[in-house]
């Protein structure tokens, strides 16, 4: 399962050859983003997805697979999963034998179509420099397929039945409710689970060892929490704190609060305790200082919500009135309201919540 630290030696540039001192100071050389030095090589090394996996090898048994349709939320290994079943079906070949495409991209349609016909032209019996016979296809891997309009989507539907000889697509989303029926029922679907605490752990603490990063487990799980589920956001956080800290430094959960954005729990408590009082000024006080230390209000609110539905001391009528008002407030934010008034409204509404107690 941890083949993929091999692979992770690539770049591990630690400086070790000697240094006189006319040596001039050098730079380490940049490292490469984690999120792809550690990308699993296999789908066996693909995690916490066991059943894709297993469908996927047995269709890929035959040398061949139907068109795809992978669906889950971001960081959970949909890219990594056709990228690595790729490689292991088309070998060193399998650069010239991928496309990988954003849907949301204008043109997509329109190149689509122009690549597929320059793959029709395929010679079939291709092989591989290790001598193993390479299937006579090229795979479209279309990221983001959701974002397409219905439109896009029917186009796409009659040029994959055209393609049908030369193509196998690999059309990835988060949402496959956006994705019309005739696509989806030309596709094998697979859902991507979110990834479990545990595991991502895991993952980090093996990329911890490979890159001499020193952190304890109870940090490493605040990092995780902060990250929903999202490896790809969990590895990225990883390299931003030992960037920050250096290499070979012990991490501490202030660095890691420092670079996910979570607001330290003593915020929170004191929004609460203010929100207990019955003084305006000190709210409004409160907001002031709490923006100036750059926190986001949508963070605020995610960290509130479970605060929230977990209390003790609130009824089940308190915690739907400020639930309800949490929802309307994320929502304005989205549409470019302004930080200040919605906290404000949110902080007002606990206080009258806690007042009507
Ligand atoms: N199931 C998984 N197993 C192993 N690594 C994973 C998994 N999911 C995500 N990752 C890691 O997170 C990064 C992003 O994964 P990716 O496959 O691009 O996610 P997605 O396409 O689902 O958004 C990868 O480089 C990999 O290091
Ligand atoms: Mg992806």
């Amino acid at each position: 399962m941890q083949s993929f630290l091999k692979t992770g030696k690539i770049g591990n540039n630690d400086g070790k050859k000697p240094s006189t001192s006319k040596d001039k100071p050098k730079k380490p050389a940049p490292s490469p983003p984690w999120v792809e030095k550690y990308r699993p090589r296999t789908v066996e090394d693909v995690v916490e997805q066991g059943e894709v996996v297993e469908v996927l090898r047995q269709s890929m048994s035959g040398g061949d697979f139907p068109n795809l349709l992978f669906y889950g939320p971001p960081g959970t290994g949909k890219t990594s999963t056709i990228l690595a079943a790729a490689r292991q079906l088309f070998g060193s070949m399998y650069k010239d034998r991928i496309l990988e495409l954003n849907a949301s991209d204008e043109r997509g349609i329109q190149v689509i179509r122009e690549k597929v016909k320059s793959f029709a032209q395929l010679t079939a019996g291709d092989k591989r420099p290790d001598g193993k016979p390479c299937p006579p296809f090229k795979i479209i891997i279309l990221d983001e397929a959701d974002s397409m309009t219905g439109k896009a989507q029917s186009a796409l539907r009659r040029t994959m039945e055209k393609a049908s000889h030369s193509t196998r697509f690999c059309l990835i989303c988060n949402y496959v409710s956006r994705i019309i029926e005739p696509l989806t029922s030309r596709c094998t679907k697979f859902r991507f689970k979110p990834l479990g605490q545990e595991k991502i752990i895991e993952r980090l603490e093996s990329i911890c060892n490979a890159e001499d990063v020193k952190a304890d487990k109870y940090v490493l799980t605040k990092l995780v929490d902060a990250s929903g589920g999202d490896l790809r956001r969990a590895i990225t956080s990883l390299q931003s704190v030992t960037r920050l800290k250096g290499v070979g430094i012990e991490i501490t959960l202030d660095d890691v609060l420092e670079v996910t954005g979570v607001i330290p729990d003593r915020w929170i408590n004191k929004l609460l305790e203010v929100c207990e009082g019955k003084d305006y000024n000190n709210v409004t006080n409160f907001i002031d200082d709490f923006l100036l230390e750059g926190y986001g209000t949508g963070q605020v609110i995610e960290q509130l919500s479970e605060r929230i539905i977990f209390s003790d001391d609130l009824t089940d009528k308190q915690k739907a009135i400020i639930g309800e008002k949490l929802g309307v407030c994320s929502f304005r934010l989205l549409e470019g309201g302004s930080e200040y008034i919605q906290l404000l409204d949110l902080c007002i509404t606990i206080m009258q919540v806690n007042q009507q107690n």
